[in-house]
C-alpha cells in the first residue's frame, strides 16, 4: 500500500442487542469515575431501562466490589459466550472476576485491544438500551481501543473542582473529540461537602473547572455531586448510593446525570418510569 494511503479501518459496530455505549471518563485518576458510572448504572436501571456496566478499568478494575459481587465468577455459555453477572438490575463485566485479587495487569496495547474486543464481543450483554463503559484514568489505549472497536454514542467527564484537576480533564475532552464521540456533558464531583454529623453543606473547592470545561468545549454541566462519606461507604459495602440511599443530595444528583443522559439517547419515555 501507499504510505500516504489511509489504512482502512474495521467495521465499528455495537455489540448485538445493545443501543447505545455511554463512557464515563476523566483525565484523571480518583475523581469519582467508577462512582458515577455505578450509579449511573443502577438509576437508569431503576427507572426502568436495560443497563449494562463494563468495568473498562483493567489495571484497577473496582466495579464488582462497589456492585457488591466481587466473589462471582462469571458463566461461560456453551456458545463460548461469557454470561455477565448480574447486581442491582445491571449485568456486570469486569476484569475483575477473572483476576486473582491483587494481581496486577502489566498489559501493552494489543492484549488490550484483545481484552476490550472480547468484553465488547464475547460477553453475552443481551438487549440492552445502554452499556455504561467505566474507563480507566487517562487518555491511553483501553479508550483508544473501544472507540475504535465500538460506536460510542457519548460520554461523560468526571472531575473535582480543583483547577489542578483542570488540564488533565481537558485532555479528556480533546481526545472524545479527536476520536468523534459527543461529549454529553460534565460531573462535577466532591465540591461542596455534606457533614456527616450536621448534614450542613460547605463549599470545599471553588467552582471552576467544570465550569471552565463546560464553557470551553459547549458542554452541559449534568450535575454537582456533593463530598459525602456515604457515598464511599455505600461503595465499599457493595450498595451504590442510589440504592443505598436513594433520597440523600448526592443519590438526588447522580438520578439528575442518569436521567440527562437517558434523555440523550432518547429512549423511548414508556420505558421509563416516573421520568
Ligand atoms: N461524592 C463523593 N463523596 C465521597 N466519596 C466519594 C465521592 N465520589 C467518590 N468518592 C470516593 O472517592 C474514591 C475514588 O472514587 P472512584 O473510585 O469512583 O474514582 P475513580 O475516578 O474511578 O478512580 P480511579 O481513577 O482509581 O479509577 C472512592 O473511595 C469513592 O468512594
Ligand atoms: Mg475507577
Amino acid at each position: 500500500m501507499h504510505q500516504h494511503e489511509p489504512k482502512p479501518q474495521p467495521e465499528k459496530s455495537l455489540p448485538e442487542g445493545v443501543r447505545h455505549i455511554v463512557a464515563v471518563g476523566a483525565g484523571k485518576g480518583g475523581v469519582g469515575k467508577s462512582t458515577v458510572a455505578v450509579n449511573l448504572a443502577v438509576a437508569m436501571a431503576a427507572d426502568g431501562l436495560k443497563v449494562g456496566l463494563l468495568d473498562a478499568d483493567v489495571y484497577g478494575p473496582n466495579l464488582p466490589q462497589m456492585m457488591g459481587v466481587q466473589n462471582h465468577v462469571p458463566r461461560m455459555g456453551d456458545d463460548g459466550k461469557i454470561e455477565p453477572v448480574e447486581a442491582h438490575g445491571v449485568r456486570l463485566m469486569s476484569m475483575g472476576f477473572l483476576l486473582e485479587p491483587d494481581s496486577p495487569v502489566i498489559w501493552r496495547g494489543p492484549l488490550l485491544h484483545g481484552a476490550m474486543n472480547q468484553f465488547l464481543r464475547d460477553v453475552r450483554w443481551g438487549g440492552l438500551d445502554v452499556l455504561v463503559v467505566d474507563l480507566p484514568p487517562g487518555t491511553g489505549d483501553v479508550q483508544l481501543s473501544i472507540a475504535q472497536i465500538v460506536p460510542l454514542t457519548g460520554a461523560l467527564i468526571v472531575t473535582t473542582p480543583q483547577s489542578i484537576a483542570l488540564s488533565d480533564v481537558m485532555k479528556a475532552a480533546a481526545m472524545f473529540r479527536k476520536l468523534e464521540v459527543p461529549i454529553f456533558g460534565v460531573v462535577e464531583n466532591m465540591g461542596d461537602f455534606i457533614c456527616p454529623h450536621c448534614r450542613m453543606t460547605s463549599r470545599v473547592f471553588s467552582h471552576g473547572a467544570a465550569k471552565t470545561l463546560s464553557e470551553k468545549y459547549g458542554v452541559p454541566l449534568l450535575g454537582d455531586i456533593p463530598l459525602d462519606p456515604a457515598v464511599c461507604s455505600a461503595g465499599e459495602d457493595g450498595q451504590p448510593l442510589c440504592v443505598a440511599h436513594p433520597e440523600s443530595a448526592p443519590a438526588r444528583a447522580l438520578r439528575g446525570v442518569a436521567r440527562a443522559v437517558a434523555a440523550r439517547l432518547a429512549v423511548p419515555i414508556a420505558k421509563r418510569q416516573g421520568g
